[in-house]
């Protein structure tokens, strides 16, 4: 089968590898219909996240269920999933408290051997382990299209503005209009704010989150953010903000934009050390909540997206086979094109 490979530093190709097979009962092999390509496998394809080359990237996936492992009860061949990228087992401490995020026997898809070595889902077909509680059924009644970000960054942006706590009439601040920023605005607008302020330098991005239901969009490059927000709240400072771009001016606005007993989210990942201005915000008595998302969310995001409450569709500007993955690589990659992500099809 065709399937896209880690090969070294900077260079990913499409190559012929063998089809994944059943190793365990509780597996499943799903046959991709359709992946996206993420940020993470950017950052692993550049080495800015450690990993050894010579694997199958993606972890972006929706697909129909090709064969099981005989302790596999909820899904048979032909069923329609989707899934997260990150694997659980169910069974061990970090599982057994909820974090299944960080669970310790998973993995993350097409990320190697350093996370789990599971190939990934920029393939024809994907070994799914655990699959009883890693995958999700998809309705008939929804498009592969619909619940393709279900699983990385509508759970991510979904984690996002719950970590939030975003009250009925609050006003939001969401940084970063990237996939995962665009995906925190469509579920913070799940939680009726009254405004939700979105932060980018990128006018393309900030147009498609107007359309996700940004009620104002600030131009990082060109407006100074910090007094846009004092205006659009009369003075106040806004109730929550979440930070979706991990670099150290919009961690720093985030903090500086809220109100005394804000809440800020943070999903954004930081590659850099970043000074927490105490003396200035100590006093505002606020609450700061980070880490990994929590993928848990999968069924209740399917349902909300079959209700019509949730509708990513804008997020996908580009359609490509896997045949042209490699160019695909290149456009979000570089970014040289107004690109928010780009739908595969094997
Ligand atoms: N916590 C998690 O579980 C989790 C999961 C997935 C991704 N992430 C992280 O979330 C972040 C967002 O992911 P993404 O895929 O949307 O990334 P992305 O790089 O596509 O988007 C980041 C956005 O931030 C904007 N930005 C950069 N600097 C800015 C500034 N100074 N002011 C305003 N905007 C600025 C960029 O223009 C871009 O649109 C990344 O740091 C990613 O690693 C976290
Ligand atoms: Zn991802
Ligand atoms: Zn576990």
């Amino acid at each position: 089968m065709k399937a896209l490979v880690f090969n070294e530093i900077n260079k990913v190709s499409l190559q012929d590898v063998a089809k994944p097979q059943i190793q365990n009962p509780t597996d499943a092999i799903v046959r991709i219909t359709l992946t996206t390509i993420c940020g993470s496998d950017i950052h692993l394809v550049h080495g800015h996240m450690k990993s050894t080359p010579g694997y199958t990237v993606g972890h972006e996936f929706v697909g129909v269920i090709d064969e099981v492992g005989s302790d596999v009860t909820d899904f048979k061949p032909g069923d329609r999933v989707t899934g997260p990228p990150a694997m659980h087992c169910g069974q061990c401490e970090n599982c057994r408290r909820g974090y299944t995020s960080h669970c310790t026997r998973g993995g993350i898809l097409g990320s190697g051997v350093e996370m789990g070595g599971l190939e990934g889902t920029q393939s024809e077909y994907v070994r799914i382990p655990f699959a009883d509680l890693n995958l999700v059924h998809i309705p008939d009644t929804l498009k592969d299209d619909q619940v393709l970000f279900v699983g990385d960054i509508l759970s991510t942006g979904y984690s996002a503005a719950v970590d939030a706590e975003i009250k009925t009439g609050d006003v939001v601040v969401v940084y970063g209009a990237g996939p995962v920023g665009l995906c925190a605005v469509a579920s913070a607008k799940l939680f009726s704010p009254s405004k939700i302020i979105l932060v980018d330098m990128d006018p393309f991005r900030l147009k498609v989150g107007k359309q996700l239901g940004a009620d104002h969009i600030v131009r990082a490059d060109e407006e100074n953010v910090l007094e846009v927000i004092n205006e659009l709240t009369n003075g106040r400072g806004s109730d929550a903000a979440i930070e979706a771009a991990g670099v150290e001016p919009t961690f720093l606005n985030a903090l500086r934009c809220l109100r005394v007993g804000g809440r800020l989210s943070l999903v954004g990942i930081f590659s850099k050390d970043i000074a927490v201005p105490f003396p200035e915000i100590f006093f505002k008595n606020l609450t700061v909540r980070f880490g990994l998302g929590d993928l848990k969310n999968m069924d209740r995001l399917v349902r909300m997206i079959e209700a019509g409450k949730l509708d990513l569709a804008p997020l996908i500007t580009h359609r490509i086979s896997l045949n042209e993955i490699e160019k695909g690589y290149d456009i979000f990659g570089s970014r040289k094109e107004p690109v928010v992500k780009i739908a595969i099809t094997p």
